[in-house]
C-alpha cells in the first residue's frame, strides 16, 4: 500500500532531516513512528501527503506515485489520506457533525458541496464515524465547546468518513493529558484497524506507541535505526533511538534505576533500511 524508498530531505538551511529512509506497509498495519524531537518523523510524514518535496527517492501510495503528482494531482491524491493533526485543526465555530462531513467534501464535486449541502448518504456516513468514537451526542455541539479529546476524536470520525487509503496522524495526542491521550490513541487504533486502513502515527510517548501499534519505527537523525515489533523494543533499542536526547535517556535511565551511564555512545549504526 506504502512504499518509500530512499528518501532524503535537505532544507533551504541546509538542515538535512531525512538521510535515506525506505519503509514498506501494508494494508491495516497500524505503524508508530518514534524518535526525539527533530529526528524527522513530521518531515517524513509530510513527504508522505506530499506537502514536502523530497531531495531525493520516491513516496508510492497504492500505486500512485505521490513524488511525482502535480499539485492538481496532489490534491486529488489527499482525498484519499486522512490527517489527524496534534492541533485538531477542526473549524472551531462549526458544528461536530459538519466537521466530520469536511471529511467528505472530496467525495462530492458539485456545487451544492461547496454550501455545504451534503447528500443524505454524507450525512449517515458522517454521524456513524461519529457514533464510532462515541460522539453522537456532540454531533450538533459546536466544536469549540468540545473538549481536547472529543475535538481529537472528531477529527478522527472526519478522518474516518473520507475512507481513506491511509491515515497519516503527527503527534495526535501530543496536546492532551495522559488518560485522554489513551483514550484518543485506542479510538484511533480500533476504528483503523475495524477498517483495514494502514495508519502512521508519530508520537514521542514509546509506552502509547507499544500499546496500540503492530509495529515500531524508530528514526534518529534521520535514519530508520529501528523497524520492528513493540516486543523487540529491547533497552539497547531504546537507546539507539534516543541517545541524541540526553534528556530522554536519562529520563529512561531514572526510570530503570539504573545510573546515568557515562561512557561515550557507540557510533550510530543502522540495523534496518
Ligand atoms: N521547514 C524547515 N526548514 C528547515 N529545517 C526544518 C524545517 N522543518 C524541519 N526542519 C528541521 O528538520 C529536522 C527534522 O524536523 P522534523 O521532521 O520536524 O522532526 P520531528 O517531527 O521528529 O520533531 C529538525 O532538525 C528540524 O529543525
Ligand atoms: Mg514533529
Amino acid at each position: 500500500m506504502l512504499e518509500v524508498s530512499d528518501l532524503r530531505v535537505v532544507y533551504a538551511n541546509g538542515t538535512e532531516a531525512l538521510k535515506s529512509i525506505s519503509v514498506k506497509a501494508g494494508r491495516g498495519e497500524i505503524i508508530a513512528v518514534i524518535g526525539r524531537s527533530g529526528a524527522g518523523k513530521s518531515t517524513l510524514l509530510r513527504c508522505v501527503n506530499g506537502l514536502q518535496k523530497p531531495t531525493n527517492g520516491r513516496v508510492v501510495l497504492d500505486g500512485d506515485e505521490i513524488t511525482a503528482m502535480s499539485k492538481r494531482q496532489l490534491r486529488d491524491a489527499r482525498r484519499h489520506i486522512g490527517f489527524v493533526w496534534q492541533e485538531f485543526n477542526l473549524v472551531e465555530r462549526l458544528p461536530a457533525m459538519t466537521n466530520v462531513l469536511t471529511g467528505r467534501l472530496g467525495y462530492d464535486k458539485s456545487i451544492r458541496s461547496a454550501f455545504f449541502l451534503f447528500s443524505k448518504e454524507d450525512k449517515e456516513i458522517a454521524l456513524r464515524s461519529l457514533d464510532r468514537v462515541n460522539l453522537m451526542h456532540r454531533a450538533r455541539f459546536r466544536s469549540d465547546r468540545l473538549s481536547g479529546g472529543e475535538k481529537q476524536r472528531v477529527s478522527i470520525a472526519r478522518a474516518i468518513s473520507q475512507a481513506p487509503k491511509i491515515i497519516l496522524a503527527d503527534e495526535p495526542v501530543a496536546s492532551l493529558d495522559p488518560e485522554l491521550s489513551v483514550q484518543v490513541m485506542s479510538d484511533l487504533a480500533r476504528v483503523a484497524r475495524e477498517d483495514g486502513v494502514l495508519t502512521v502515527i508519530n508520537i514521542h510517548q514509546v509506552e502509547l506507541a507499544k500499546e496500540f501499534a503492530d509495529r515500531l519505527i524508530g528514526i534518529a537523525q534521520g535514519v530508520v535505526v529501528y523497524d520492528g515489533t513493540p516486543a523487540g523494543l529491547t533497552d539497547d533499542v531504546l537507546d539507539r533511538i534516543y541517545r541524541f536526547d540526553k534528556d530522554a535517556v536519562t529520563m529512561h535511565e531514572k526510570h530503570l534505576n539504573i545510573e546515568p551511564s557515562a561512557k561515550p555512545a557507540p557510533v550510530p549504526r543502522t540495523i534496518i533500511t
